[in-house]
């Protein structure tokens, strides 16, 4: 094999899931016609019919399914993610297996094969044309198909991705990529924030122990506790007592680079449902949370009480000025909407809204949004710049330019690597973040 083909052949099957040693229960049972499969099938068609919408058809009808229980709600969302995730090597599986890659109940089938560990034989005995045991070797089956292909192709089809997503990445990382889309292709886990002003996280760790959730210390994040499994945590004491939140390590580390201390002003100018506000007031920051959508900052509003801290939120306009006078601010964090392109693994579906034209509307609004922000920043404080994006054109760019227009700021701390916490490094989700100063204290 040349070199190209074996960098291709690695890239193309760095993503491909794995089943788990032990079978999901009732797995053959869903194999079967029945609610858990009749509803997926659904809600596969639905979702292709309307990809952006994914998330939040699978979060309605799943609510309103009772009859599939909880169980068949995890596994008719899990085999939807899956399908998600891992679209375009499920396809290639279905084609080589002799089926229709466009029948949901092919691909169906494919993902509890390949996927979740179903014997090939009793998905056989549902699609007698269709050669499941073929699908035993998965990894060469997509190993021959990547030989030929160029390594930016390989990434594409191995994770899943736009080309020219694949393509970005290829050139920004190499063959580090396919570690990056093995990242995405993780279900995330369970990461939290102690609320430390509540409690530390080792006492944390043994009342969630108390509870029946084992637990260990993040690595990244001084206050973060990560599950061994997920769990329901609406009905754990501890959370609806406030004492901790749910969080990823990378959110909890962009919020640590705005330094909050006790009393400084903090303005939260993108603080959507208020996770890294919530996370600045715990520090003991006086924290004004501020938002262009009304219903995010109610389920903020809603946290801040479960948690017990004290945030003020406010409603703003998208274009006119923002409510606050010009100086008042100690810190700015400015967590910017984004493609979403670093939290591939929480949100998989948001793979199908990267667009060229996607991405460059939002640079465009996060130019506007970190210029509109900058003169609530008094001089010697802080000014925080974050997405949850890893490409260059809304993080780097953006920087570039506001930094370009703005001399009196000069950038004073960055995230991870240059600034960019890279899921395939640290574990977290993919985060810009940089921290700048405005001179002239
Ligand atoms: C990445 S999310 C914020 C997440 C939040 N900081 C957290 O930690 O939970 C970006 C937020 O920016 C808000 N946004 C969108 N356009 C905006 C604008 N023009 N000005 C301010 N915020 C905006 C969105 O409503 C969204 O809630």
């Amino acid at each position: 094999m040349t070199d190209q083909a074996a960098i291709a052949v690695g890239l193309a099957t760095a993503a491909l899931p794995t089943p788990p040693a032990t079978p999901p229960p009732r797995l053959e049972r869903v194999a079967l016609p029945g609610l858990v499969r009749g509803v997926t099938i659904e809600l596969w068609q639905q979702i292709n019919a309307e990809p952006h919408a994914a998330g939040r058809i699978l979060s309605q009808r799943l609510r309103r399914d009772r009859s599939l229980g909880s169980k068949g709600r995890r596994t008719a969302s899990a085999v939807i993610y899956g399908l998600i995730r891992h679209g375009e090597v499920l396809r290639l599986l279905v084609r080589c297996a002799g089926g229709d890659p466009a029948d949901p109940l092919h691909l169906y089938l494919t993902w509890l094969v390949v996927g979740d560990g179903l014997d090939p034989a009793l998905a056989a005995e549902q699609l007698p044309g269709v050669d499941f045991a073929l699908l035993t070797d998965a990894r060469a089956i997509v190993s021959e198909q990547a030989v030929g292909l160029e390594p930016a192709q390989a990434l594409a089809l191995g994770g899943s991705l736009p080309l020219w997503l694949a393509q970005t990445w290829w050139q920004e990382l190499g063959a580090e990529a396919g570690e990056l889309i093995a990242a995405f292709a993780q279900r995330p886990p369970m990461a939290t924030r102690a609320n430390s002003s509540r409690i530390d996280r080792a006492s944390l760790a043994a009342r969630l122990a108390q509870e029946g959730v084992v637990s260990t210390p993040g690595r990244l994040a001084p206050h973060s506790l990560v599950f061994e499994d997920r769990r329901n945590i609406h009905i754990l004491p501890s959370f609806r007592e406030g004492l901790f939140e749910v969080q990823d390590e990378g959110s909890q580390l962009l919020a640590e680079l705005a330094r909050p201390s006790p009393g400084a002003h903090i303005v939260d100018f993108c603080a959507g449902a208020g996770g890294k506000a919530l996370a600045l007031a715990d520090a003991g920051a006086r924290v004004l949370a501020l938002d262009v959508r009304e219903g995010a900052l109610r389920i903020a509003e809603r946290r801040m009480a479960r948690a017990g801290q004290s945030i003020r939120y406010q409603l703003m306009e998208e274009h006119g000025p923002p409510p606050v006078e010009a100086g008042w601010a100690d810190t700015v964090l400015v967590d910017a909407p984004c493609s979403s392109s670093g939290v591939l693994r929480r949100h998989p579906e948001m793979r199908w809204r990267l667009t060229p034209a996607w991405v460059q509307d939002r640079a465009d609004l996060q130019r506007s949004i970190l210029a509109r922000a900058a003169p609530l920043v008094r001089p010697g404080a802080r000014l925080v710049y974050g997405t949850c994006s890893l490409l260059r054109q809304e993080n780097q760019a953006v920087l570039a330019d506001f930094l370009a227009q703005h001399p009196s700021f000069e950038v004073q701390e960055r995230l991870g690597d240059d600034g960019v916490l890279w899921p395939q490094r640290t574990g977290t989700d993919g985060f810009f973040g940089v921290a700048m100063v405005r001179r002239g204290a």
